[in-house]
């Protein structure tokens, strides 16, 4: 575990005399900093060092330049915090025989030191048989380890006398914080849990959390005690495979201004056993584009979460307004839930490239909004042969050239358009497959697909089902969400499906294929990808020609949806 250590200043009565907190000679052992298998302190030395100048003197030299890679590191073993109105320098001594050498130095922030702030990547030049120092400047952050790096090395470089301390001539602009919630000082009743999942975010003193849950967090973080307060998710009697939880903030303006912001947050996982629950912190822009961004974890490929214990998470966050998510989830097993305390965010010095929306919290279309009919659906061909799909796309049913197979209305449900895919006569007989997907949306169990479809065909057998609609996930893990194998639908028909008791980001595909390759015409329309308990019921523009529900979900929220399209089927046949 990490320690802290705090810069500070040493008789700062007359003038100011800097402590350097982190030291290394090499005369004894650097406790200090860590360096990477290439480094070595080696007995005996072949020119004098620079701490003695003389043979007896050690330094620290780079070892098997044979198999060395391009670049050989070492970062600072402790935490670093300066005071707020100072910044910390970083010198070494170098010798080494190498003309161009690239050092680059870094400021890695959060427990799993994933935020990398550069500090500048500055060209040494060697100078054989002469130590000559340089100094960088690192950037003000509140708290943070140093990672040094050297690349490009082919030549032995030796290093000596290595120091971090403050800065003699520093100045720098403190950290202003635009939030905070500590739950304790800070109340934070604008954070809000959305409605329609299984799990909510509530706040609880850490005392009343731990008679709820034996794992829970015994003493929050900002307090430090069990009389303080956070918020959780105590999943113990909520918990569900591929549950999920937000909590959202208000909207942010991270866009005008000239100053970049961090988030910073105290979580802590907990339970008897950890395997799929996850945490993650998306951006929303909710009011305009829709969609997400992840923010943190900031690489979240086989992300490793700290256990039974406070980790501190801190990542920059992109220019834009948006308001942040924090989204719990379980994959599948459920066996532990997240605490959240000391939520900040905070001016800092990293870039800030533009926020880049890449998922949605739900997904909906019905093909007839411009300018983009489509809603950002693709033609896809994951997981099919490749040069078999038939692309599908937007069309009126007056504009269909196959107008005998249909569809000759339009579903119903909304307008004109609907997604149109066909094959006829002379379509080559391997082109007998299509796939379309949507944009990646995250899912989770609580979730319903409802769309409406239309399949006709012509030289078929009498019932021989030859046409195959599935709709399916494919990018987290490959789950069949619905499917019919059919010759003809008899007009349009309404589906409502549950998802599968799996959380994912991921598009959702609609796939056909055909057996044996004959003229068929296959529509889709009216997608909507939502919480089953946010599904509004449908009104109906135009009658459509029928309307079924297949039903074999197992969550109640839909229940009441089946009831509400069981009672227009009704109110139709009654009209009719
Ligand atoms: C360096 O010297 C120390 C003490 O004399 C000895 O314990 C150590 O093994 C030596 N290391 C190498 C790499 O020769
Ligand atoms: C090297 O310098 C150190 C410190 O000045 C001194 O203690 C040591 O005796 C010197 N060694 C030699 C071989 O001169
Ligand atoms: C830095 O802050 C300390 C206390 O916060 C203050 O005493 C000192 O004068 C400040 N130094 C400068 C250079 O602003
Ligand atoms: C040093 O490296 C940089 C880029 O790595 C290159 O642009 C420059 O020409 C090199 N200088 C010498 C003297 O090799
Ligand atoms: C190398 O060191 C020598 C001796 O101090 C000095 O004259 C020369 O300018 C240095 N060269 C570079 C490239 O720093
Ligand atoms: C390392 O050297 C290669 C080739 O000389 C050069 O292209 C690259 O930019 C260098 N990298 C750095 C970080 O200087
Ligand atoms: C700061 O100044 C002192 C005294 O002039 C000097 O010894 C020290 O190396 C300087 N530190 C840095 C980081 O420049
Ligand atoms: C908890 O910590 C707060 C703030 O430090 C303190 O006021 C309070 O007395 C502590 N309570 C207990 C039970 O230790
Ligand atoms: C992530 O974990 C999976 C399964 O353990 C492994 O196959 C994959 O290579 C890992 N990916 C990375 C980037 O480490
Ligand atoms: C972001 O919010 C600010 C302040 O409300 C506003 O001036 C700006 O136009 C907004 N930008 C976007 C892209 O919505
Ligand atoms: C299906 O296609 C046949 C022509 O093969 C057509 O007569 C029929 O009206 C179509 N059915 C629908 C519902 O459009
Ligand atoms: C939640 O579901 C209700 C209906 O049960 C709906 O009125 C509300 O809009 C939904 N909330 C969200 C955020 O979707």
């Amino acid at each position: 575990m990490h320690t802290t250590v705090f810069l500070f200043l040493l008789g700062c009565i007359t003038t100011c005399q800097l402590q350097q907190v982190y030291y290394c000679d090499f005369e004894e052992n650097c406790d200090s900093l860590l360096f990477d298998n290439y480094w070595a302190v080696n007995n005996v030395s072949t020119h004098a060092d620079h701490t003695y100048g003389n043979l007896s003197g050690h330094y620290i030299t780079t070892t098997d330049l044979g198999t060395l890679k391009s670049a050989v590191s070492f970062r600072a073993k402790d935490w670093i915090e300066p005071p707020t109105n100072m910044t910390a320098c970083l010198t070494q001594w170098i010798y080494s025989n190498e003309k161009n050498i690239t050092f680059s130095a870094e400021l890695a922030q959060g427990d799993d030191l994933q935020s990398r702030l550069s500090a500048g990547l500055i060209g040494v030049s060697g100078n054989n048989s002469q130590w000559n120092s340089f100094t960088i400047q690192l950037p003000y952050a509140e708290r943070f380890i140093v990672v040094g790096s050297y690349s490009n090395v082919s030549q032995s470089i030796d290093l000596d006398d290595m120091s971090i301390s403050l800065c003699n001539n520093t100045e720098s602009s403190p950290e202003t914080q635009v939030f905070e919630c500590d739950f304790d000082r800070n109340l934070c009743p604008e954070l809000v849990s959305l409605s329609n999942y299984s799990y909510s975010w509530f706040v609880i003193q850490a005392k009343q959390a731990l008679t709820d849950a034996k794992q829970a967090p015994p003493i929050d973080y900002s307090i430090g005690n069990e009389t303080g307060h956070y918020i959780w998710l105590n999943n113990l009697n909520s918990l569900k495979s591929g549950g999920a939880g937000y909590l959202n903030t208000r909207v942010f303006d991270f866009e005008t201004g000239k100053n970049a912001f961090c988030l910073s947050f105290q979580y802590y996982r907990f339970g008897a056993a950890f395997h799929t629950s996850k945490l993650t912190v998306l951006a929303w822009d909710e009011y305009n584009s829709k969609s997400l961004a992840q923010i943190w974890p900031i690489r979240p490929v086989n992300y490793t979460y700290f256990n039974q214990r406070w980790s501190w998470a801190y990542a920059p966050l992109p220019r834009g307004n948006y308001s942040l998510l924090f989204r719990m989830d379980s994959e599948q097993e459920v066996n532990s839930s997240f605490a959240i305390d000391s939520i900040k965010i905070s001016t800092c010095q990293y870039p800030r490239p533009y926020f880049r929306g890449d998922s949605y919290l739900s997904f909906a279309c019905n093909f007839d909004s411009d300018p983009d009919s489509m809603c950002g659906m693709r033609n896809d061909g994951k997981g099919l042969p490749p040069h078999s799909t038939v692309i599908s796309s937007v069309k009126k049913a007056a504009e269909i050239v196959n107008g005998g197979l249909g569809p000759k209305y339009p579903s119903g449900y909304s307008g004109e358009r609907f997604l149109y895919w066909a094959r006829s006569e002379n379509t080559p007989a391997n082109f007998s497959n299509g796939q379309i997907k949507t944009s990646a949306v995250e899912t989770n169990a609580d979730m319903c697909i409802r769309f409406s479809y239309f399949v006709n065909s012509t030289n078929v057998e009498p019932n021989e089902r030859n046409t195959k609609l599935e709709i399916l996930t494919l990018d987290c893990n490959s789950v069949n969400l619905w499917s019919t194998e059919l010759d003809d639908s008899v007009g349009w028909r309404l589906v409502t499906q549950s998802f599968p008791s799996t959380s994912c980001r991921g598009s959702i595909y609609f796939r056909i294929r055909q057996r044996r390759p004959t003229p068929v015409a296959v529509a889709f329309d009216d997608i909507t990808i939502a919480q089953c308990s946010s599904l509004h019921e449908l009104t109906t523009a135009v009658p459509p020609i029928t309307t079924t529900t297949v039903w074999n979900g197992s969550s109640s929220n839909c229940a009441s949806f089946v009831i509400i399209v069981v009672l227009l089927a009704f109110a139709l046949q009654l009209r009719s």
